[in-house]
């Protein structure tokens, strides 16, 4: 089975965005991070990040016909700043019905108010946060469960 990660606006900018908040470590680092946890457990990986809402939308779509051919152990999405305000990324989510892990790298919950939000927990199987960058291993860790 493969392992969606998919990764919202600026998180491009990883390693030189705000890194007393979100770290070091680019994004180039963290999809080899997902390709260990994803070797770990026999798994495959698709890593992908972008600015562009529809374009997440898009992915989740391709994510659920991985889905209805029972070939998708599940998606990590860290939606970024779509997080808070995207209802079509949330019926992305629901419309395709895959098994979802809402990942950040910060807690957002001690962070600004309009963080404390998720429109896609409530369509989220597992969230997870705080945990820096390890997160996303964590997140696979987890999805092998599944
Ligand atoms: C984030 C938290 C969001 O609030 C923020 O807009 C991001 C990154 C995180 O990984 O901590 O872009 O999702």
């Amino acid at each position: 089975k493969t392992v969606f990660v998919l990764n919202g606006p600026n998180l491009n900018l990883l390693g030189t965005r705000e890194p007393q908040i979100y770290g070091a470590h680019t994004l180039a680092d963290v999809e080899a991070l997902c390709h260990q946890a994803c070797e770990r457990h026999g798994l495959g990986l698709v890593f992908r990040q972008s600015n562009h809402e529809g374009e997440l939308v898009d992915w989740i779509h391709e994510a659920g016909r991985l889905h209805g051919q029972g070939a998708l152990a599940g998606l990590v999405l860290n939606a970024g700043a779509y997080t808070h305000t995207s209802v079509a990324l949330l019926d992305a989510v629901k419309g395709t019905g895959v098994p979802l892990v809402e990942l950040h790298i910060s807690n957002v919950h001690a962070r600004e108010s309009f963080r404390h939000h998720s429109y896609l927990s409530a369509a989220a199987r597992a969230v997870l946060c705080g945990f820096g960058v390890q997160g996303y291993a964590l997140a696979i860790d987890g999805v092998a469960q599944w």
